[in-house]
């Protein structure tokens, strides 16, 4: 594994002057377009569906506005950054058939390339430059003089130049001003689904959810227990990213590190060390990525889940909590 490259350390003539299109406009692909162009790449063209929700926003962005398949056929390098979900569909029916030839694609994030949605077009590089959290922190960063920390890797290097132009590209949307690491389309793909699957988002969602529902069970008010399961993970989680999980004891009560330790054993144990390992083999063997891609193609993913989120007791009480609070996001 490559030590942290920064900005001066990569050479920004790789991708200077390279006609970019990139697909989708949303939370990556508006920052990366916004940085891109602040960082004087471009010529920049942003290649939307039609009836695009998000023309307008590309447009007072100054941006110029193309389809997929006009797109395809312009630019030296295709930025995927459309839903992840999408690209099997958005890469068979409106890039490949319309593709410039030896044109680059580049994702930021190794899914569809890793699992097979998309295959690697035998004249161009295939890139990954992942710029690592949410796609609007990739734009306040940046807006701070700073970035996410980036990682590149190469997939199908037929330029000669596929990793100095994923390392341009991340040093161009920020990265550089922090650090930018080598990985594998299949490191970042696997690390990446099952962080979000069994700690980010559904492991601290189904503890969230769980010992809510066990402290109003033990006649704790929904407010006090919604305080004390939900609305504190942020300050929890802003001391650990500051500090690593030994600094955020140190920095918390010693009655709660205490008791963090006497239960950690317990909670870590064969039920979820299972659950682990089910979710690591449906990452593994590409179960998860076809059946959330086959769930998508088939329409209305995720709508009825929504629906049932709202009307859960919990939700109730986040949403009583923030109306009484002055200065809170409704
Ligand atoms: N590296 C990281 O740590 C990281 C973190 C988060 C996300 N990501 C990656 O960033 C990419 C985009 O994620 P995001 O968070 O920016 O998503 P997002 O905010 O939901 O934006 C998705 C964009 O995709 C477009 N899109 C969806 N379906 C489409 C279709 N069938 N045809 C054309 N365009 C379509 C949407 O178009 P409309 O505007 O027309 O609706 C929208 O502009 C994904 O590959 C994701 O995995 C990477």
């Amino acid at each position: 594994m490559s030590d942290a490259l920064y900005t001066d350390d990569i050479d920004m003539s790789v991708l200077a002057g390279q006609k970019l299109a990139l697909v989708g406009y949303g939370n990556h692909g508006r920052s990366h377009a916004l940085c891109l162009r602040d960082s004087g790449m471009g010529p920049i063209r942003i290649a939307l569906r039609d009836g695009s929700p998000s023309r307008k926003t590309a447009q007072d962005d100054g941006f110029e506005v193309v389809g997929l398949e006009e797109a395809a056929g312009w630019a030296d390098l295709v930025a995927i950054l459309a839903a992840d979900e999408a690209h099997r569909q958005i890469w068979t029916e409106a890039i490949r058939p319309y593709r410039k030839p030896g044109q680059a694609l580049l994702f930021c994030h190794g899914f569809s390339v890793h699992y097979g949605f998309v295959e690697a077009p035998e004249d161009g590089d295939v890139i990954l430059a992942a710029a690592k959290g949410p796609g609007g922190a990739v734009r306040q960063e940046f807006e701070k003089g700073s970035g996410l920390i980036g990682f590149w890797a190469v997939h199908q290097d037929v330029s000669g130049q596929a990793a100095a132009i994923a390392q341009a590209y991340l040093a161009a949307i920020g990265s550089g001003n922090v650090g930018i690491f080598e990985t594998t389309f299949r490191e970042e793909t696997v690390s990446d689904l099952f962080g979000e699957q069994v700690i980010l988002v559904g492991g601290m969602v189904a503890l969230a959810r769980a010992s809510f529902d066990r402290l109003v069970a033990a006649g704790v008010s929904p407010r006090m227990a919604y305080i004390d399961c939900v609305h504190e993970i942020k300050y929890l989680a802003d001391l650990v990213q500051d500090r690593g999980i030994a600094g955020m004891f140190k920095a918390i009560s010693d009655t709660a590190e205490f008791g963090a330790r006497e239960v950690e054993a317990d909670i870590a144990g064969p039920g979820l060390m299972q659950a682990f390992d089910q979710a690591m083999a449906r990452i593994e063997d590409g179960s998860f990525a076809r059946k959330w891609v086959e769930t998508y193609e088939a329409g209305n993913a995720m709508v009825t889940d929504r629906e049932q989120d709202e009307v859960l007791p919990v939700e109730a009480a986040g949403r009583d909590l923030r109306a009484r609070l002055k200065g809170a996001k409704k």
